[in-house]
C-alpha cells in the first residue's frame, strides 16, 4: 500500500506551474501524515512506453506462451496498474497541452487501465494548469478536453472522490495576447495552491 501514488508531468522544472501547486500539496500531506508512503513518478525525466503489439499481446497470452521480453513487459505494466490499486490517495500534477493531456500521462494512462484488474479505492487529486480559461463565457469554452477526460478515467476505474484543482492563465505574461489577464493568472495560481493545502489535509 502506498499512501500517496504521485505523478509529476510538466518538464519545465523549476519554472513549472503545475509542479509549484503539487509542492504545497505534498507539503500539507507530509506535514499531516508523518512517515506517509508516497510513491513518486516524474513523467518528464522518466518517460512510460507506448503500448505496443508486445504488451498487448502478452495480455492475451499464456505465461508459459510468453517470450521474456514479452512477460518482461507485461509485469511492468501490472505493477504500474498495481501502484494505482494500492494507493490510498492519487495525486498528478500535469499542464494542459494542446488541449488535453501531455502524451506521456496518455501513455500512462493506456498502460495502468487493465480491465478487470485497475481498481481505484482512494481519493484522487488532479492538479492542472492551463495557459488559457475554458471556464463558461470564455472564447474557448468547450474546448477543454482535459480535466472531464482525467476525471472520466479515474470514475472508470471507481473512484468516487475525485477533485480538480485548475490554474487558469498560465501564458499571461509569455504570451503577449494574454498580458491582460497576468494579475487572473496570479490570483488563479495562488488560489490553488490554497485549495492543494486544504485538499492535502482533508
Ligand atoms: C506544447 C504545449 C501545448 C500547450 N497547449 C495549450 C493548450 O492547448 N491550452 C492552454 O490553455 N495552454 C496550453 N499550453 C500552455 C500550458 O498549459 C501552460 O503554460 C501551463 O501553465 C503549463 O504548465 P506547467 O508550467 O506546469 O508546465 C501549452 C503549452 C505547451 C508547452
Amino acid at each position: 500500500m502506498s499512501d500517496l501514488l504521485h505523478l509529476e508531468v510538466s518538464p519545465l522544472g523549476e519554472y513549472s506551474i503545475s509542479r509549484s501547486i503539487s509542492k504545497e500539496f505534498l507539503e500539507a500531506f507530509v506535514a499531516q501524515n508523518p512517515g506517509a508512503v508516497i510513491v513518486s513518478r516524474d513523467l518528464a525525466k522518466d518517460p512510460i512506453p507506448h503500448l505496443d503489439g508486445e504488451t498487448l499481446m502478452a495480455g492475451r497470452t499464456a505465461e508459459a506462451d510468453r517470450s521474456a521480453s514479452a512477460q518482461a513487459k507485461h509485469e511492468y505494466r501490472l505493477g504500474l496498474a498495481q501502484e494505482v490499486n494500492e494507493a490510498k490517495h492519487i495525486l498528478i500534477s500535469t499542464p494542459m497541452w494542446n488541449f488535453t493531456v501531455p502524451s506521456v500521462l496518455k501513455a500512462w494512462v493506456d498502460q495502468i487501465i487493465i480491465t478487470g484488474f485497475t481498481k481505484v479505492k482512494g481519493k484522487v487529486t488532479l492538479i492542472i494548469s492551463q495557459g488559457g480559461s475554458y471556464a463558461p463565457g470564455a472564447p474557448r469554452a468547450g474546448w477543454d478536453w482535459e480535466t472531464g477526460y482525467l476525471k472520466q478515467v479515474f470514475e472508470s476505474l471507481g473512484a468516487t472522490d475525485v477533485t480538480i484543482i485548475l490554474s487558469e492563465f498560465g501564458l499571461a505574461g509569455i504570451v503577449p495576447a494574454l498580458a491582460d489577464f497576468i494579475d487572473r493568472k496570479n490570483e488563479s495560481i495562488a488560489a490553488a495552491k490554497v485549495t492543494a493545502r486544504v485538499r492535502a489535509s482533508a
